[in-house]
């Protein structure tokens, strides 16, 4: 028997005899012949099943094949321009390992709800196939850009004593003795590696607990996080750029199949170069007021006023230099403005909100420990993070980026809720 061959690499098979293993898209039967769509997760190819040529047993036991059943079929691949992918397949033998049920996601219109408590199933359809495609291509691309550019990948904890990014997202969980909170960020714990390795990024999965019930918002997401040693704001602003642009360009080049199931417009895509408009907090507060909003000096963007502030540019926008008040407790201040932080929000276009955070950490230990004092937070659980700013402190940076926000955006998708396999959201934990 053949050996089983991918269907990506069907090409290379032309002519050839082909064990193929997958499941059933689709099956027609007219009397004497039997079409079949097969996928095996890499790609689709038409199969024909002749009653003339097969053995008659498995030919009748194929003519019951129902959506999603399992199976293993061998036969010659034929070039054909008539079909789908320009190859077929002329079945010589079919092994059926399991007839499947009627599946419950058929091509209509289903619930969201419906949809979600099927996630398991709904990931074989060919747009959540092709939303996790371009996911994978951005999660290999992050790792490329950081890769290439000397940064040491660093591995940070999930389980951790203290907070990053406030106490009111925290999970807690017991941790024997102790308490402990799943990690919001790992960026504390960047800042210790950037102090070993210079460029370091730490990419995994963290958590919030937000009580936010919108499109943006998931409990547990991914989040990829540079952090650069002697690096200033303006370095992580042009880090940040340099970063999306990469990975926009190799979802361009690498998934224009992938961005067509999805339609896609890819010129909105293809706008994206450098250099990003840069716009303080000030002067978008500014801005927002003359377009009626109601935002006032000191208040945080809400989804709204990003959307009218990114709706100006056909490219990410860099919000720079926000209220140190409404900010986390490690940024630097701004040395001419002192109320100020020396942080950055990258706002994707088209209404598609903040996708990176970051900026300027405090690196003097006085400065740090009286931040600490006024955000009650405890000194004792930070006492390692002080010591970063005992033993050869430097002005460092960086930043986060949300990959769930990211692929939603790239994907031109409506709700965050598509671009991760199984999304823990605040009303669902299942499956
Ligand atoms: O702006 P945030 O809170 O920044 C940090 O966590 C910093 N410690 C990062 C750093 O400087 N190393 O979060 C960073 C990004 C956001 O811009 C957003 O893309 C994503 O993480 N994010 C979420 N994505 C999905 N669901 C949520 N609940 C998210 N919260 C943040
Ligand atoms: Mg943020």
């Amino acid at each position: 028997m053949p050996s089983p061959i991918s269907l990506s690499k069907i090409e290379q098979f032309n002519e050839k005899e082909v064990q193929i293993r997958g499941w059933v898209r689709r099956h027609r039967s007219k009397g004497k012949v039997q079409f079949l769509t097969i996928r095996d997760g890499t790609g689709e190819l038409q199969a024909i099943l002749s009653k003339a040529t097969m053995d008659e047993e498995q030919f009748k036991a194929a003519s019951h094949l129902t959506q999603e059943s399992s199976i293993e079929v061998t036969g010659r691949i034929r070039a054909d321009d008539r079909a789908p992918g320009g190859y077929e397949l002329d079945v010589s033998h079919i092994h059926i390992l399991q007839l499947a049920e009627p599946f419950p996601i058929q091509p209509k219109e289903h619930s969201v709800g419906f949809l979600m408590d099927h996630r398991h199933l709904w990931l074989r359809s060919s747009r959540q196939h092709a939303i996790l495609k371009i996911r994978h291509e951005i999660v290999k691309a992050c790792r490329d850009f950081f890769d290439d550019r000397e940064f040491v990948l660093v591995d940070t904890p999930i389980f951790t004593p203290n907070a990053c990014e406030g106490t009111t997202t925290l999970f807690q969980t017991q941790y024997f003795e102790e308490t402990a909170y799943l990690a919001q960020s790992g960026q504390l714990y960047g800042e210790a590696a950037a102090a070993a390795f210079g460029k370091v990024y730490c990419f995994g999965p963290t958590f919030r607990a937000e009580k936010s019930k919108t499109r943006r918002h998931l409990m547990e997401f991914w989040m990829v996080e540079p952090e650069v040693a002697f690096a200033e704001l303006a370095d992580v602003m042009e880090l940040a750029e340099a970063f999306l642009v990469m990975i926009v360009q190799r979802v361009l080049a690498k998934r224009q199949e992938e961005l067509k199931v999805l339609e896609r417009d890819v010129s909105k895509l293809e706008a994206i170069t450098p250099p990003f408009p840069r716009v303080t907090y000030r002067e978008a507060v500014a801005r927002l007021q003359k377009g009626g909003s109601a935002i006032q000096s000191g208040d945080d963007f809400g989804a709204e006023d990003e959307t009218l502030l990114s709706n100006e540019y056909h490219k990410p926008l860099i919000v720079h230099r926000y209220p140190a008040a409404i900010k986390a407790f490690y940024m630097q201040s701004d040395p001419q403005q002192p109320d100020l932080a020396m942080c950055m929000d990258v706002l994707a276009p088209e209404g598609y909100g903040e996708i990176i955070g970051g900026g300027q950490r405090i690196h003097d230990y006085q400065t740090l420990l009286s931040r600490l004092q006024e955000h009650d937070l405890s000194e004792d659980a930070f006492r390692w993070y002080l010591d970063l700013r005992r033993y050869g402190s430097v002005p460092h940076a960086g930043f986060g980026m949300g990959i769930e926000r990211a692929v939603a955006w790239i994907c031109g998708l409506d709700h965050v809720r598509e671009t991760i396999p199984f999304p823990r959201m605040l009303s669902r934990l299942y499956p």
